[in-house]
């Protein structure tokens, strides 16, 4: 008999010893809780760890609908979905003023900036907040440090091929682009990009300065 199967065979005698222990101290196995109960149990536990501190509210944990079915073990079912991608679609705001694109410098340094919606910030002004982009896309070739979660935006317009940005041939990934900086979930329902200006992390004049940095052919990230 080899000693790795006496060793399985005295740990298994020790698990039944425990087992065994357990049960006589207690008067009768425990029903099994159900996952409903657990998940009420979990949601007390979070509202009652977290407070409002400065600017950070406890009100955050509360989920929308769509933070709701995609905090399941599960994707949430097709139907479920697509409601979730059509209803932020609904809500992207478009620029009122048909101007889609800012300033790519002022875009490089929001997409840098990953300041905002912390207890310690002074104001929860979208003014005060950066775009953090770099904690998950590659996008100008010059910054070393970045994150993986996205895929990279090197040369994003180019290879869409945006050449001119008022050629109405770019028209359709212009406001994709726009839509997907508003509200990401539009067009993937779990998407874990934030939803900057459905949330109201960035205004509209950001969300063009940061278009430019994606967009504009003579933005760093096009040449
Ligand atoms: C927490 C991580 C995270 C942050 C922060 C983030 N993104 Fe994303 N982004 C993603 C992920 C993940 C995807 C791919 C999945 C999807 O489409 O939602 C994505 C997709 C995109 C796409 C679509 C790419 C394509 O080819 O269709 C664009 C454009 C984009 N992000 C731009 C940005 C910009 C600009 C910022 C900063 C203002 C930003 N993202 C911040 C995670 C993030």
């Amino acid at each position: 008999m080899s000693s790795t199967f006496l060793l399985a065979k005295s740990l298994a005698a020790a698990v039944a010893a425990v087992a065994a222990a357990g049960l006589a101290g207690c008067a009768a196995p425990a029903a099994p809780v159900s996952s409903a109960t657990l998940d009420a149990q979990a949601n007390a536990m979070m509202k009652a760890s977290f407070r409002d501190q400065g600017i950070a509210k406890a009100d955050r944990i509360n989920q929308d609908m769509a933070q709701a079915a995609c905090s399941s073990d599960k994707p949430p079912a097709e139907p479920t979905a697509k409601r979730i991608e059509a209803d932020s679609l609904a809500s992207i705001q478009w620029p009122a003023n048909g101007i889609y694109l800012g300033n790519w410098k002022e875009g490089e340094k929001l997409a840098q900036s990953g300041r905002g919606m912390t207890w310690t910030d002074p104001s929860a002004a979208t003014k005060d907040n950066g775009g953090n982009c770099y904690n998950c896309h590659q996008i100008d070739k010059k910054e070393i440090s970045f994150g993986t979660i996205g895929p990279s935006l090197w040369n994003y317009g180019k290879l869409r091929g945006v050449k001119k940005i008022d050629d109405p041939a770019s028209a359709a990934i212009v406001q994709y682009t726009w839509g997907k900086l508003w509200n990401a979930k539009a067009y993937s329902a779990c998407s874990n990009m934030p939803r900057f200006g459905h949330m109201k992390l960035l205004d509209a004049d950001q969300i063009r300065d940061i278009m430019a940095l994606l967009l504009d052919p003579a933005s760093p990230v096009n040449q």
